[in-house]
């Protein structure tokens, strides 16, 4: 089984994904946590810090994926259960949220992205979305770092993830309250699958 967790800043994710793999592992399975971007072939997060073209960072991005994607599926092969936190939904809402404005529509935006992921699709069996407000999500990040998206940015990233609810399948979680609320909500479902 393939899970991803996906959200904006602050939404939550790493956390849950750690509390995800600590329950799995407590009911005997084998578990892979893993996270976007990786580190494998070069070093995403300070390549981010460069002031790149939107087109630059979709190939960053996926690139990086095409390689995790192999990871991934000797896991699942090996009979891992696969948690990744973020993956191809983070390019679709942050990279699209940037395309919408230069295309003037969201689902181009999106089909585009989709046209660039398709010959290496691989696809979570489930995908979480921490939905958060982003002020919200800025307060408990600014907590912790200084750097952080400004809450224009977020909210388009969000509106993105919202369009892609229905049609990507997401198991939306209201990441609003405490860390235990949201997870609770995340056992509800696994425990009903
Ligand atoms: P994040 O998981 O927030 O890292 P951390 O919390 O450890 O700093 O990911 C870093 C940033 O990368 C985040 O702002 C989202 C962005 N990102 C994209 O824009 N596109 C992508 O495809 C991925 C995987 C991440």
């Amino acid at each position: 089984m393939f899970i991803s967790l996906e959200g904006i800043d602050g939404s939550g994710k790493s956390s849950i994904s750690k509390m995800l793999e600590d329950y799995l592992k407590s009911k005997n399975l084998k578990v892979f946590l893993t996270e976007e971007p990786t580190k494998e072939i070069f070093d995403v997060k300070s390549l981010m810090e460069m002031n790149l073209d939107v087109y630059t960072r979709i190939f960053i991005f996926m690139a990086d994926r095409v390689e995790h994607i192999k990871k991934i599926k000797r896991a699942i092969e090996e009979g891992y259960v696969v948690i990744s936190d973020r993956y191809v939904d983070s390019t679709f809402a942050y990279q699209g949220a940037v395309l919408k404005s230069i295309l003037k529509d969201m689902e181009k935006a999106y089909q585009y992205l989709d046209c660039i992921y398709n010959p290496f699709r691989y696809d979570p069996d489930i995908i979480f979305y921490l939905d958060v407000d982003p002020k919200t999500g800025i307060s408990r990040i600014k907590r912790k770092r200084e750097f952080f998206e400004d809450i224009e940015f977020l909210n388009d990233v969000r509106n993105f993830y919202l369009f892609l609810s229905v049609k990507r399948k997401y198991v939306k979680i209201d990441s609003n309250g405490s860390l235990e609320y949201s997870f609770k909500n995340i056992l509800k479902y696994m425990e009903k699958i």
